[in-house]
């Protein structure tokens, strides 16, 4: 999109915001209507988030030829399908003969997508391969040339799949590097994973407001008082660690320490009797501590001794968001194969939803207090942010890039 194609009220937002480059580490708030304005939000989910990195789900959601997830990116609909030889592929979901969404719940195809319309068939690469009534075989043969389905990028990033719509898009998985360290040893405990619930129930904040909460280092001291005080922000020995954040990052991560090694989710928060056992193959240091890694728009990760525990966020309205989790609604872990087989495994897992949801339910009040707030005229322009807050400068950081890459002003 051209900036000159912008509405007004879009252009006068964006003329406002800081130049990206002099803040490509840190950058202060954003205006309010950036999570209030349903224009706003119309721009940021057509051209915003077509050009982001989004994760759709895990490859263990679809193991077989013929699975597929049908994801939405923005306002477009995606089939991301197991492919015959194994590998996974992205397409676009809107048939080649009158434009219907060929499917738009998860599912297995077996050979071939057919569109419910007029049953207009494709392979799993989107090719063409037939229609009822074509007058001729020639019409079967240019079908055949000009009907694929546009193919999406995709990247796999450690089992995670994610999506570009922009075929300019710089490559993923650089653009996460500073998390592989955090990937160390997790791998050698052959994890499985159990995906999240998708949540059906828009929460009433912006995406962002969502994603600051899940990154902010400040507030568990004080809103997670008996359930968080296990992983503290700031203690004696060491609190909370940062990283630093570059023009091309599209992570931000923080790491707390835990008060005893080993621990993890219990029926009432972070504590020292985890409910899923510390993973064998992690190093001390890795026992003893949390990673919390966003990747703005789509994605949280959690390292913790016992498990990586992963949300998916789908935003869904300027004051409506969607989020997939253990603490919003239920799994959405990477656990060791014999944590997953214990015959106790489901008890366990309630267990952190217990623990989790207790997390969750501090959380919501907050979140709506600062969505209300973002209508105030009270509300600072300019938050004075504290040490504690380094991830929210940063991702105000990756907002203001994200918004000036999609529409490079004149
Ligand atoms: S719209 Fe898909 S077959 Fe007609
Ligand atoms: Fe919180």
């Amino acid at each position: 999109m051209q900036y000159s194609e912008l509405s007004p009220t879009i252009r006068k937002i964006l003329e406002a915001l800081p130049d990206p480059v002099a803040h490509e580490a840190a950058a202060p708030m954003l205006p309010r209507e950036c999570y209030t304005s349903p224009e706003f939000f119309e721009f940021e989910r057509t051209v915003v988030f077509p050009r982001s990195w989004v994760c759709v789900g895990r490859e263990e959601q679809i193991p077989k030829a013929g699975d597929f997830l049908a994801p939405k990116i923005g306002i477009e609909p995606l089939l991301v399908v197991r492919r015959g030889d194994g590998t996974i592929g992205a397409m676009s979901a809107i048939c080649r003969h009158r434009g219907l969404v060929i499917a738009t719940e998860a599912g297995s195809t077996g050979r071939a997508f057919r569109c419910p319309l007029h049953y207009w068939t494709f392979d799993l690469h989107g090719n063409f391969m037939g229609a009822p009534y074509l007058e001729s075989r020639e019409d079967h043969e240019c079908l055949r040339e000009n009907s694929k389905l546009p193919e999406v990028r995709l990247e796999n990033w450690h089992g995670f799949l994610f999506v570009n719509l922009d075929p300019d898009a710089a490559p993923l998985a650089p653009s996460l590097a500073k998390v592989e360290p955090f990937w160390a040893n997790y791998e050698d405990a052959d994890l499985v994973a159990v995906p999240p619930t998708p949540g059906d129930t828009p929460l009433p904040w912006n995406w962002k407001v969502h994603a600051e909460n899940f990154t902010d280092a400040y507030h568990p001291e004080f809103v997670h008082r008996g359930t968080h005080d296990f992983a503290p922000s700031v203690h004696d020995e060491g609190g909370v660690v940062f990283t630093p954040m570059s023009g091309t990052d599209n992570a931000i991560v923080r790491t707390v320490p835990l008060m005893q090694a080993d621990g993890g989710m219990t029926d009432a928060g972070w504590g020292p009797e985890a409910a899923f056992p510390a993973i064998e193959t992690l190093s001390p240091e890795q026992r003893k501590r949390l990673t919390f890694v966003l990747i703005p728009p789509s994605m949280t990760i959690i390292f913790a001794p016992g498990a990586v525990a992963y949300q998916l966020i789908t935003p869904v309205g300027a004051e409506a968001t969607l989020a997939s989790n253990d603490r919003v609604t239920a799994g959405g872990w990477l656990l060791p194969r014999s944590t997953r087989e214990r015959n106790d495994f489901a008890d366990r897992a309630a267990t952190v939803r217990e623990g989790a949801k207790k997390i969750w339910l501090q959380d919501i009040p907050v979140n709506l207090g600062i969505q209300a707030g973002k209508k105030s005229r009270f509300t600072p322009d300019d938050a004075h942010y504290v040490p504690l807050e380094t991830t929210l400068i940063q991702f105000n950081a990756w907002l203001l890039r994200a918004y000036r890459a999609a529409v490079p002003s004149p």
